[in-house]
């Protein structure tokens, strides 16, 4: 009898054989194996056909390219829009110029960002924060200025801070996959490149809000939600509810009994599996229209799930290293007092000084 099944290219990643149907991506042969193996995405986003290829977080070394001519490819290519051949040969974190180039990757991506973590609604859940604490350089080369936009307002629940976007395009593509009106793109090119509205249009239509699910950084954020809260203080909980436009499953987030957002249900690498409409995510804010079905299982990219950045899983030696770098050497004489009622009072000292000195900057 004729054997039907499928034929498989076995590829080799960095020393692991896995066998994969023929148009399979690197990326994706390589997320067979799990989140440790995949290599970085930041612009690939599997549930949005044509994404990828943007950013280069991604890059492999082929070293050989396949059984029938095996040559090593001659650069570097991104993992994520390159299909694999039988008897591939793929060098992800065992080769060091993979992980160079991916430093300088880092370098680049920050180039224009603000690093404006500790007030941006995505820390705690950026890819591009992750990124960076796994495959980045402690310092910059950078001197120039960044460049900087205005916020915009785009449709009554989105906003966009241009000065975080990495132009991945995945909002692109999401409003010309799943919504019918597309109003927004990416206006010029190179230095100038900047997502935009047409014409200052709003997006308007009822799953818009899924662009803030699919932005790696905080250039889309949810107006209800924006400043309310630190994901790390939030409890996600999986809910679902009877909605006529979409699937009605999410994740919802409480601060105390109080539901503070709404998001779409995420994957292990962070993509929305069921986009959700505008009323689910920004109308809903109420525990009253959902069924809770319990807590949400954390991913690796929550800052949320325990000992993310536990100190023996990856470069130890980071946060010396920082503090080596970036932090003057502490010259302090005063006393080191651990009674609590005098350290009430040497605070409302200083409280008074640093008043002082703001008033005389002031004046
Ligand atoms: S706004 Fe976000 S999703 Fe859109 S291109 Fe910029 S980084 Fe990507
Ligand atoms: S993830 Fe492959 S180029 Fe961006």
């Amino acid at each position: 009898m004729e054997n039907t099944a499928p034929q498989l290219f076995k590829i080799t990643f960095d020393g692991i054989e896995i066998e994969v149907p023929p148009g399979t991506t690197i990326m994706q042969a390589a997320r067979t194996l799990g989140p440790h193996y995949a290599p970085p995405a930041m612009c690939y986003y599997e549930p949005l056909k044509g994404t990828g290829g943007k950013c280069r977080a991604c890059l492999v070394k082929v070293a050989a390219g396949s059984a029938k001519d095996p040559r090593p490819m001659p650069k570097l290519v991104p993992s994520c829009i390159t299909t694999v051949q039988d008897g591939m040969v793929v060098e992800n974190t065992t080769n060091e110029s993979v992980l160079e180039t991916r430093r300088g990757i880092v370098e680049f991506l920050l180039i224009n960002h603000p690093l404006d973590c500790p007030v941006c609604d995505q820390a705690g859940e950026c890819h591009l924060q992750d990124f960076a604490f796994e495959h980045g350089r402690v310092t910059t080369r950078y001197e120039e200025e960044r460049r900087t936009f205005d916020r915009h307002d785009i449709g009554p629940y989105v906003q966009l801070h241009m000065n975080r976007c990495i132009l991945c395009y995945r909002c692109v593509y999401t409003a010309d996959q799943i919504t019918d009106k597309r109003v927004h793109g990416v206006l010029n090119r190179g230095d100038h490149a900047e997502i935009s509205t047409y014409i200052e249009k709003a997006i308007d239509n009822d799953f818009s809000g899924n662009v803030i699910d699919v932005c790696p950084v905080g250039a889309l954020t949810d107006k209800t939600f924006r400043f309310k809260n630190r994901v790390w203080f939030s409890k996600p909980v999986d809910a679902h509810c009877d909605c006529e436009k979409c699937s009605g499953n999410v994740t919802l987030w409480y601060r105390g009994d109080e539901v503070i957002r709404v998001t779409a249900r995420k994957n292990e690498w962070g993509e929305v599996k069921e986009f959700i409409c505008n009323t689910c995510r920004f109308e809903r804010k109420k525990t009253s229209d959902w069924t809770i079905e319990g807590p949400t299982k954390i991913s690796r990219h929550s800052v949320i799930m325990a000992n993310k950045y536990r100190a023996d899983l990856k470069k130890p030696e980071f946060g010396l290293k920082v503090a080596a770098a970036q932090y003057k050497q502490i010259d302090d004489s005063r006393p080191y007092v651990t009674d609590g009622s005098t350290i009430r009072e040497l605070s409302k000292e200083n409280n008074v000084k640093a008043n002082q000195r703001s008033l005389a900057e002031n004046n």
